[in-house]
C-alpha cells in the first residue's frame, strides 16, 4: 500500500489543485442533504452550529437504550481502501445506532482494485447499492474523484492520503466546543506530524473559520506544516506561531492537539526514526504547560506520544469525550446528508 502513497507534498497539492478545478468545493449552505463531504471548506459557521445542534441530539438517542429508526430502511457502504479501526467502527456503530445498515469492505485495495478495476467503476458498481458512501484511500483526491464519478449517491471522504479527515475534523471542533462553548478566540497546540496528519489539515481548515484563533504548531522542522498550509491558513486569519521547543507551550492553552508520526508516509524508515516522538505528552508536562481547564486531543491510535499515566487525567479527552463524539458527530452527520433530519 504505502509504494504508490504520495508522500511528496508538492505533487499532492498539485492533485489537489487540478481535482478541485475541476468540480469546486459544493458548499453545504444550510442544506446537506446528498451533499458530498469532502473538506472542511464546504462548511460555514452556521453549518457547524446546526450539525452541532443535532450531534448534541444523538449523544442523547445513543445514550438512551431504545432503538432508533432514523436511518431505517437505508444503506451506507463503506469502502475502506487503507487500514481503519476507529473510523471504520465510529461510521459502523453510527449508522446502527440509528437503524440503518452496513455494507463494509475493508482491504478494497487487495480485491477489486487489485484486479485493475478503476475507482470510477468501483464506485459506479456500489452507488447502485446503497444511499451513501464512506470511502478511505491513500491517495490524495481520491475522495473528490470518487464524488465526481458518483451520480446517485453523497460520498463522504473517511481520510485521502495526507489531504483531509473531514469528520475527523468535525468530531474535534465538536469536543472543543462542548468544552469551551466557542470556536473563535482559542488559543491551542498542534504537535507531531503537522505536514502528514489529515486529521489537523481538517481540523485547523475548520478553526480558520472562526475569527482570533492562535494556533501554535510544535514539530520538528522535517514535519512542520506545509509552507502552501501555513501561508493559506495565515491569509485566512489565523495566527500560526511555529515552535520547536516544548518550552514555548503557552501557558493555559485551551487545548493540545497531539498527533502520532505518520510512519506510512515516509520514504524510509531511517527517515522517520530520525523525527518520530520528539515530543511526549508527559505528566510533567502537564504540569509545567498546561492549565486547569487545558483539554488534551488526540485523532488516536497514538504510538507513545502520550504517556499512559497521562489517561487518567480528566482534561484527558482522547479515550473519552473526543472519541465518543466522533460517532455522534457522524450519527448527525448521516442523518442530514440522508434528508432524515
Ligand atoms: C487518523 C487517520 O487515519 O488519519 N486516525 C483516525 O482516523 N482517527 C490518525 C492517524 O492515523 O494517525
Amino acid at each position: 500500500l504505502t509504494q504508490h502513497i504520495l508522500s511528496d507534498t508538492i505533487a499532492a497539492r498539485y492533485y489537489i489543485d487540478i481535482m478541485t478545478e475541476i468540480s469546486p468545493l459544493e458548499k453545504i449552505n444550510s442544506n446537506f442533504k446528498n451533499k458530498d463531504i469532502l473538506s472542511l471548506d464546504q462548511f460555514s459557521p452556521s453549518d457547524l452550529k446546526k450539525l452541532f445542534t443535532l450531534t448534541k441530539k444523538m449523544k442523547t438517542i445513543a445514550v438512551n437504550a431504545k432503538p432508533s429508526d432514523i436511518l431505517k430502511g437505508t444503506i451506507t457502504i463503506l469502502l475502506f481502501f487503507e487500514p481503519s479501526s476507529r473510523t471504520f467502527g465510529s461510521f459502523s456503530a453510527a449508522i446502527q445506532q440509528l437503524g440503518g445498515s452496513v455494507i463494509a469492505f475493508q482491504g478494497m485495495g487487495n480485491s477489486s482494485a487489485a484486479k485493475g478495476e478503476t475507482l470510477e467503476d468501483t464506485i459506479r458498481v456500489f452507488e447502485g447499492y446503497s444511499d451513501a458512501i464512506v470511502i478511505r484511500h491513500s491517495e490524495v483526491g481520491t475522495a473528490q474523484k470518487a464524488a465526481n464519478a458518483a451520480t446517485l449517491v453523497p460520498i463522504i471522504n473517511a481520510g485521502d492520503g495526507i489531504g483531509e479527515h473531514p469528520t475527523q475534523g468535525l468530531l474535534d471542533m465538536a469536543t472543543i466546543y462542548e468544552k469551551h462553548g466557542r470556536l473563535d478566540n482559542l488559543t491551542g497546540v498542534f504537535a507531531g506530524d503537522l505536514l502528514n496528519g489529515r486529521t489537523l489539515h481538517s481540523t485547523i481548515r475548520g478553526l480558520s473559520l472562526f475569527k482570533n484563533n492562535t494556533l501554535y504548531l510544535l514539530s520538528p522542522k522535517q514535519l512542520q506544516l506545509s509552507r502552501e498550509h501555513y501561508n493559506e491558513f495565515t491569509q485566512r486569519g489565523l495566527k500560526l506561531i511555529e515552535i520547536t521547543n516544548e518550552k514555548d507551550i503557552p501557558a493555559n492553552a485551551d487545548f493540545w492537539y497531539w498527533t502520532r508520526v505518520q510512519k506510512e508516509r515516509f520514504k524510509s524508515l531511517a527517515d522517520y526514526e530520525k523525527v518520530k516522538n520528539k515530543f511526549i505528552v508527559t505528566k510533567k508536562l502537564m504540569k509545567e504547560r498546561a492549565g486547569k481547564e487545558t483539554i488534551i486531543m488526540h485523532p488516536l491510535p497514538r504510538v507513545g506520544e502520550i504517556e499512559s499515566d497521562v489517561d487518567d487525567d480528566r482534561r484527558a479527552v482522547y479515550l473519552r469525550n473526543q472519541i465518543r463524539n466522533g460517532m455522534y458527530v457522524r450519527m448527525a452527520l448521516l442523518a442530514l446528508i440522508l434528508g432524515k433530519a
